[in-house]
């Protein structure tokens, strides 16, 4: 199987020529107790079948809006990795065109000139990102990457005193996270390996459970000076209950900052009304803004206009109104705004912004709601067919997941995953032994994880 790929299963062949050893009717003859019917949004008495499905699916035009790759054999991909990097939106193209041609035609007029000049561009971006990050619009900003915006955010938020200087993460946290909160509290003069706290599953389980970080917070809060969390984690496909972290993480006077690298997009948030300190995220997965997009933060209002946050500033979060004075004191634009260095690169902004507005368009409350029913249905397809040969570590509760299911292979798993890819299912493989696939509710189908667990299904018994 490995030296020699089948081709036979054809990823265009196969949205054609229903596969009968997936019967849908068996589906509703074992029922996973997991899974209900309810979550399916079916009755039991219903058939299951992906075309029909997909035909009833009033999201499905989206999929025509973005560009699919083609997988080895020509045929498009079953692209399940908008975990990694979002598929690009035909729009996007024209979006970036325009703002070359602008470049083109009026060269530094550019900035104040144009359809869009670029002096105010990534205002126009703040409407739609606050909507999906349930923020006001002064709440946010598209500016850097995740990574530097974490730093940025942590200059203002983490710090520490001799008494509350720890930071409390989640264990499989992303490393750049982990580097970057070690790295901040070392800055400070505290030790990573004890000022850094990892929180774990208990002992046979995959997840967090939120009662646990309660807990912890309730016993160790007095010395934890930031909780950051991943408002769902990269690996276990988990969504944190914010809302329940933040307002505990608050009751011990902790500030609470979030990661939404796989949460902007994905789920809905709501991080106004939770209360949330700050949060930030990158733009290249759920948000379809492209490889090293300008990423994003979030900044409470509470915190938008004080002057006691020491802050890394630069010219592009000074006072818009006398920024071109060029004055030598720095005076923080009020909000989020308030946290940029630089001027931004225009051509990813002019990219997001065209994928945004499908966003806007297709709405983040639908676009959840068919999620829901399209993981559900991944997680219904794998259960019936490999009820024991893997396990899903991402919870089973659909409130506390998104879109993505991790699955915890045997030690044939890299050869399956080897599989998969050779005969166009795009999905990935975690060290030491995970397949992480993230069914898109803008572009996927429920034909495309019909066709996941098939091949999987192939690929799991020439493998085993
Ligand atoms: C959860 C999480 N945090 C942080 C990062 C790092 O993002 P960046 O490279 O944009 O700093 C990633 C990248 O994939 C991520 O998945």
């Amino acid at each position: 199987m490995d030296t020699r790929p089948d081709q036979r299963l054809d990823a265009g062949e196969m949205h054609t020529r229903p596969d009968q050893r997936l019967d849908a009717g068996e589906m509703h003859t074992r029922p996973d107790q997991r899974m209900g019917a309810g979550e399916m949004h079916t009755r039991p008495d219903q058939r299951l079948d992906a075309g029909e499905m997909d035909a009833g699916d009033g999201l499905s035009a989206f999929r025509s809006r973005f560009h699919f790759p083609k997988a080895g054999n020509g045929a498009e991909a079953v692209y399940l990795v908008g975990h990694s990097l979002g598929l690009q939106p035909i729009a996007a193209r024209g979006y970036v065109e325009r703002e070359l041609d602008d470049w083109r035609r009026l060269g530094v007029e550019g900035h104040f000139g144009g359809d869009n000049p670029w002096m105010p561009y990534h205002e126009a971006l703040a409407d739609p990102l606050a909507r999906l990050a349930g923020a006001l619009p002064g709440e946010v900003v598209a500016m850097n990457t995740l990574t530097v915006n974490l730093h940025l955010m942590m200059v203002s938020f983490y710090r520490p005193t001799p008494v509350r200087y720890r930071i409390l993460v989640e264990g499989a946290a992303f490393p750049s996270d982990q580097y970057a909160v070690a790295s901040q509290a070392a800055w400070h003069g505290y030790d990573p390996d004890e000022s850094v706290i990892e929180l774990r599953p208990r002992e046979g389980e995959e997840t967090i459970r939120t009662e646990d970080v309660e807990d912890l917070l309730e016993r160790e809060g007095e010395t934890i000076a930031l909780v950051f969390l991943g408002g769902v984690n990269y690996l276990t496909g988990q969504a944190f209950d914010m809302e329940r972290i933040t307002a505990a993480g608050h009751r011990q006077g902790c500030v609470v900052g979030f990661d939404l690298a796989h949460a902007m997009g994905n789920v809905v948030l709501r991080m106004h009304d939770w209360d949330v300190d700050f949060a930030v995220w990158c733009s290249y997965k759920y948000l379809n803004g492209g490889p090293g997009c300008v990423g994003g933060c979030f900044v409470h209002e509470r915190h938008g206009r004080r002057n006691d946050l020491p802050r890394f500033a630069g010219w592009w979060g000074h006072d818009k109104s006398t920024r071109f004075r060029m004055p030598s004191d720095f005076e923080a634009i009020p909000g989020a705004e308030g946290w940029q260095l630089s001027n931004p690169p225009i051509l990813p902004l002019a990219a997001l912004r065209a994928s945004l507005e499908l966003f806007d368009e297709a709405g983040m409350d639908r676009l959840r709601a068919k999620s829901k029913r399209l993981t559900g249905y991944l997680e219904h397809l794998l259960r019936t067919r490999f009820p024991d040969e893997l396990s899903i570590t991402s919870p089973a509760d659909p409130e506390q997941r998104g879109c993505q299911l991790s699955l915890r292979t045997g030690p044939e798993g890299r050869r399956v995953h080897r599989y998969l890819s050779e005969h166009g299912i795009w999905c990935d493989w975690r060290e030491p032994d995970v397949i992480r696939v993230a069914p898109v509710p803008l572009y996927n189908r429920f034909a495309d994880v019909r066709r996941f667990v098939e091949v999987m299904a192939e690929g799991m018994e020439r493998a085993g």
